[in-house]
């Protein structure tokens, strides 16, 4: 069995990842929000649905199309925050059967970076679950959505930092995609005039720590597997996506039957899917090793994004080059 590091990567101890972990969390309770705190009316106003076509077409006029478009997104995006909160639950309940985990799993900063997770995730979907009902005036619900079925995957008898590698990188394929989204309506809409910016934006504030926790997950703990856990990441990742991606598909079929809108025509899906496709695909670089959304961009791709977001980076912006400071004044 294997245990080397990740090639590139500083791994860091125990105690070094309990206080980044503290320190990821130590505002959560302030850098975060309630559903109850919107103003649930402005949601539906004219101008507001009108900004809907704005973002997902790029002109007014398309507000059927967009409605749908984002309930769809919304509706799913929801069923699969329900499915992280629930797993990462049971991954903590499961985490004291596991003895040998060692400093990092004592005290309190893991428990509670990943019970504020869950906690938010849970939140995440019951807000969007108000909001796809409120802009599309019906029940945007599957009869079944697979949710035993996708939780079944984190329930055999694997280590927990399996599991927990697993469901983040495939969460954060997500959360990098809607933060690419939340960029694009920050640049429509620099003042937050219009709902769905606020929602993203708030949204936001929430998965800038749930990224930054994906990334130690991805990074530390990855490195501490051996060949044949990290094999056995890659096959739940695989199990969980394939799931996710059959939800997909069942929610463009209900929301197709209850707007007659072909989801697969939007222009923001469109690019939403290039883009998931390019995360999804590029996750691991050529040595196997998982990276962060901003180390696996090409120019293709960053290019993709700039032109959809005014961005060149998802999470973390580039160094950038300066010129000398001026002398000549
Ligand atoms: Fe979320
Ligand atoms: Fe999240």
């Amino acid at each position: 069995m294997s245990t080397a590091p990740i090639s590139g990567t500083d791994v860091h101890g125990d105690r070094e990842l309990r206080d980044r972990l503290g320190g990821i969390m130590a505002l959560a309770h302030v850098n975060t929000f309630h559903p109850n705190a919107f103003v649930w009316p402005q949601a539906v106003t004219p101008e507001n649905l009108e900004y809907l076509s704005v973002v997902a077409y790029g002109d007014p006029g398309h507000e059927r199309e967009a409605i749908a478009y984002v309930v769809k997104e919304l509706a799913q995006l929801a069923e699969i925050e329900r499915h992280v909160s629930a797993t990462m639950a049971l991954i903590l309940s499961e985490m004291p059967l596991h003895p040998g985990l060692g400093e990092l799993s004592e005290g309190y900063e893991l428990h509670h970076a990943l019970s504020c997770f869950a906690a938010e995730e849970l939140h995440h979907a019951n807000t969007f679950f108000r909001y796809v009902r409120e802009i599309s005036g019906f029940e945007p619900r599957l009869p079944d959505s697979r949710f035993g079925e996708r939780l079944s995957v984190f329930q055999q008898d694997d280590h927990p930092w399996v599991k927990l590698i697993a469901l983040c990188a495939s969460a954060y394929v997500g959360e990098s995609v809607i933060t690419v989204f939340e960029r694009r309506t920050d640049r429509l809409d620099p003042d937050r005039r219009y709902f769905v910016t606020r929602l993203l934006h708030l949204h936001g504030l929430d998965e800038a720590r749930h990224i930054k926790v994906d990334h130690i997950v991805m990074r530390e703990l990855y490195s501490r597997l051996s060949t044949e856990q990290r094999a056995r990441t890659r096959e739940l990742l695989t199990a969980i996506e394939t799931l996710n991606s059959r939800l997909a598909d069942d929610f463009t079929t209900l929301i197709g039957k209850l707007t007659g809108v072909d989801i697969a025509e939007v222009p923001a899906y469109r690019m939403q899917m290039a883009i998931t496709r390019s995360f999804a695909e590029r996750l691991f670089d050529d040595d196997g090793n998982p990276r962060t959304a901003d180390e696996l961009l090409n120019d293709e791709l960053r290019q993709l994004i700039h032109d959809f977001s005014g961005a060149e980076h998802v999470h973390t912006p580039r160094r950038g080059d300066l010129p000398a400071p001026r002398t000549d004044i």
